[in-house]
C-alpha cells in the first residue's frame, strides 16, 4: 500500500441508522472528509483537524451532538466532548455543558492551554470542566455564549415530547396501580422501552486524524441519552472511555480510537483505551481490535450482569513500516464511517451493518482497510 502522509476518519454514531436517512449520513461523512483533507494538505495539525471534523458533526441536525442533541429530562441540551492528542498525551474534556454551540471547541481550548505556559504560582491547567463552570470558562476565554434553546431542533423537541409522554403515562399507571393493589405487581404491565424508538438511538460521534507530522489526535462529542438526569456524564467526557490517541513510538504502532454506543458500558470498560492498547499489544491492527472488543467488552467481567453490550469503535493505526489502516467494529445495528487519506483519491463512506442473522448487542462485525 502507498504510504499515507495524512489520514482522516470520521463516524456519525454507532447505533441504528434508518435506511431512509442513510444517504444523508453518508453525505455528511463524505463532506467532512473532503474539508478536513483540504486542511491537512495545507499542513493543519491533528488537534485542529479533529476539532473541525467534530464541529461539523455537532452542527449537523442529523447527529446526537451539539445542535440536535437528545434532550435531558428537563428538556434541555447538555453536551459532553473530549479530545486526546498522541504526542504529549494531553486530554481536554467538557461535561454536561450547555450554552455553547460547539462543545468540542472548548475541549480543544483546554488542550491548547495545557500546551502553553502554566498558570501563575505553578498551577496546572484543568483537563476536565463540567456544568456551569465549563460554560463560564468557555465564555471567559472568548467562546460565544449561546441561547441553549437554539441547539434544540424541531425533531429533537418532537422526540422529547414523545418520550416524556411515555414516561409520564408509565409513572401514572404505576402510581394508580399502587393505590389499588397496595403493592405494585408489574407482571402484566406492558413495559415500554425507549430503546425501541429505533430512529433516535445513536450515540457519540467522533473523528481521528493523523497529520503530515504523523501526530495523531482523536475527538468525540455527544448529547447523551434521551431523558437523562441533568449532570449525567457520558463516555465522551471521560478519560480513556470515549477517545484515545498515542503517536507511533519505537516498538509501538501509533493508534487513535473513538467509541460510541451504550455509554455506561463504555465507561466501565474504559473502551477506547483498552482497544487502542490491544492493537498495540498484538501489533496487528485487525487482530488487536477484535481481541480488544471481545475481551474488554463482550467477555468483560465488568459487564458480567449485562445481557447486551452495544458499542462501536473506529480506529486509525500507524504501523511501524509507516503504512496506515482505518478499522471499525461494532455490536450495534449499524455504524456510519467515512475516511480519506493522501493516497486515496476520493473519500470512502460505509454504512456498516451487522450481517444477516447477527444479534445487536451480542454479535460483532469488523472491517479494516489500508489507507
Ligand atoms: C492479523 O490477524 C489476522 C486475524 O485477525 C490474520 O488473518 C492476519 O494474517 C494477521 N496479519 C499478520 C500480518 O500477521
Amino acid at each position: 500500500a502507498a504510504m499515507a502522509n495524512y489520514v482522516i476518519a470520521v463516524h456519525c454514531g454507532a447505533g441504528y441508522h434508518s435506511r431512509q436517512k442513510e444517504e444523508a449520513y453518508k453525505t455528511l461523512c463524505k463532506s467532512i472528509c473532503l474539508k478536513v483533507c483540504h486542511m491537512l494538505e495545507k499542513g493543519s495539525e491533528a488537534v485542529e483537524c479533529v476539532t473541525e471534523a467534530v464541529k461539523l458533526l455537532e452542527d449537523s441536525k442529523l447527529t446526537n451532538a451539539g445542535r440536535g442533541s437528545s434532550l435531558n429530562i428537563r428538556g434541555c441540551v447538555e453536551c459532553d466532548a473530549s479530545i486526546m492528542e498522541g504526542k504529549k498525551l494531553l486530554f481536554g474534556a467538557v461535561g454536561a455543558i450547555s450554552g455553547v454551540q460547539n462543545p468540542i471547541e472548548v475541549s480543544a481550548m483546554l488542550i491548547n492551554r495545557q500546551l502553553g505556559e502554566k498558570l501563575s504560582l505553578g498551577r496546572l491547567h484543568p483537563s476536565v470542566l463540567v456544568g456551569e463552570g465549563a460554560s463560564q470558562w468557555a465564555v471567559a476565554n472568548g467562546i460565544h455564549k449561546m441561547d441553549p434553546r437554539l441547539l434544540i431542533t424541531d425533531e429533537s423537541q418532537k422526540t422529547y415530547n414523545n418520550h416524556k409522554r411515555k414516561l409520564d403515562s408509565h409513572n401514572q399507571k404505576v402510581s394508580k396501580k399502587r393505590k389499588i393493589d397496595h403493592q405494585s405487581d408489574d407482571k402484566n404491565e406492558e413495559i415500554e422501552d425507549l430503546q425501541e424508538d429505533k430512529d433516535v438511538v445513536q450515540d457519540t460521534v467522533g473523528a481521528v486524524v493523523m497529520d503530515t507530522r504523523r501526530n495523531i489526535a482523536s475527538a468525540v462529542s455527544s448529547g447523551g441519552i434521551s431523558l437523562k438526569q441533568p449532570g449525567r456524564l457520558g463516555p465522551a467526557a471521560i478519560y480513556g472511555a470515549g477517545c484515545w490517541a498515542y503517536n507511533q513510538r519505537p516498538g509501538k504502532p501509533g493508534v487513535g480510537t473513538v467509541t460510541s454506543g451504550s455509554g455506561e458500558h463504555i465507561i466501565r470498560t474504559v473502551l477506547a483505551r483498552e482497544c487502542a492498547m490491544s492493537i498495540q499489544r498484538e501489533n496487528n491492527a485487525s487482530l488487536g481490535l477484535s481481541q480488544g472488543f471481545k475481551q474488554s467488552l463482550l467477555e468483560s467481567e465488568f459487564l458480567s450482569e449485562e445481557e447486551e453490550k452495544y458499542a462501536g469503535v473506529l480506529a486509525l493505526v500507524h504501523n511501524e513500516d509507516n503504512t496506515a489502516e482505518v478499522l471499525w467494529g461494532h455490536t450495534t445495528d449499524s455504524m456510519c464511517v467515512g475516511y480519506m487519506s493522501s493516497s486515496l483519491k476520493k473519500p470512502k463512506v460505509v454504512m456498516s451493518r451487522l450481517p444477516t442473522g447477527g444479534i445487536p448487542g451480542k454479535s460483532f462485525t469488523m472491517l479494516g482497510m489500508p489507507v
